[in-house]
């Protein structure tokens, strides 16, 4: 796809982050849009701002774990618009939890939306994308390249994301099926995920949210512009971000021994968290303190 002008493209999780800016850099590009996301607030906004664009856009209020409305949502858009030529599934969340703490519900949940939710809107829209020679993006992570501590649940759906991914281009090619596919790894983007993360942070990761919203370097605009330029070229593997480059780096050249540097800057990280958390202690003990002395 090298231009996106009048192409019909599908992009869920599109009220916030990510999935707010690849709408809205669609739509700057001249795509036609039908829009989804769980949460219908924050997409009319992303709506609001497609349409001050320019651009014709649809929104859908959808959950992407329930099968058959991402089936019905295919139906719909195949009906408003005539069929998809992009789709983008991109809605996810995250839990930041030990395995030992992490509770079953929160782990079951991120890997519902994360991962059967991008199998539920790749089957969905596949025979549109045949018809359309179309292009499916789907959205893992960093953490699809490379695990990290207390993301357990979503490096299994990240891996897992990349790993069918790419079972699916393959089948596009054995079959000579005319749809392209790219799967897309993005480092730390400053977006709502980590407020909207569940956490059980007791177990020596405190300050882990704090610390992943601090680290974000890249914006979601950015991003939206690296991943349409990244589906532009055709590229099968999209990463986002140094931080993401790195990674892939590190682990493909490192293999196992990758394993002990992330262990170890987590150690660090903890530590200075618990550190931190101390002073932080500390100082409000001596507000106190200083309130109840005499004037
Ligand atoms: N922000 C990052 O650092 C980062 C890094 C790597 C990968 N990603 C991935 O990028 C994608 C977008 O994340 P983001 O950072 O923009 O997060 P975000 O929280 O800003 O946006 C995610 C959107 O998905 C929606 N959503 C959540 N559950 C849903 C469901 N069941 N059905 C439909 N929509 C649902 C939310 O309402 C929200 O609008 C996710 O797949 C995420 O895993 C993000």
């Amino acid at each position: 796809m090298e231009e996106f002008r009048s192409k019909v493209a599908v992009v869920t999780g599109a009220g916030s982050g990510i999935g707010r800016a690849l709408a809205v850099e669609l739509a700057a590009q001249g795509a036609r849009l039908a829009l989804s996301d769980a949460v219908p607030e924050g997409l009319a906004q992303t709506a609001a701002s497609c349409a001050e664009r320019g651009a014709e856009v649809r929104t859908y209020r959808l959950d992407v774990t329930d099968r058959l409305a991402v089936q019905n949502h295919a139906k719909e858009v195949r009906a408003d618009f005539g069929g998809a030529d992009l789709v983008i599934n991109n809605a996810g969340v995250t839990l930041l939890a030990s395995i030992t703490e992490a509770d079953w519900d929160d782990m079951r949940w991120v890997l519902d939306v994360d991962f059967w939710g991008v199998v539920h809107g790749t089957q969905a829209f596949l025979p549109q994308l045949v018809a359309t020679r179309g292009h499916l993006v789907n959205i893992s992570s960093m953490y699809g390249l490379t695990p990290a501590p207390a993301q357990s649940a979503y490096n299994a759906a990240k891996f897992a994301v990349r790993g069918f991914t790419e079972a699916v281009l393959q089948e596009m090619r054995v079959g000579d099926v005319p749809v392209k596919v790219s799967c897309v790894y993005p480092g730390t983007v400053r977006t709502d995920i980590f407020s909207n993360a569940r956490a059980a942070t007791g177990l020596g990761y405190g300050g882990i949210r704090e610390r992943y919203a601090r680290e974000a370097t890249t914006s979601a605009e950015q991003a939206a512009r690296i991943i349409l330029r990244g589906v532009r070229r055709n590229r099968v593997k999209i990463i986002v971000g140094a931080d993401a480059r790195r990674a892939d780096l590190l682990t493909r050249l490192l293999g196992t021994a990758y394993l002990r540097i992330t262990a170890r800057r987590a150690r660090t990280q903890a530590s200075q968290a618990r550190l931190e958390a101390m002073r932080a202690r500390l100082a409000a003990q001596r507000v106190r303190t200083s309130d109840h002395r005499q004037p």
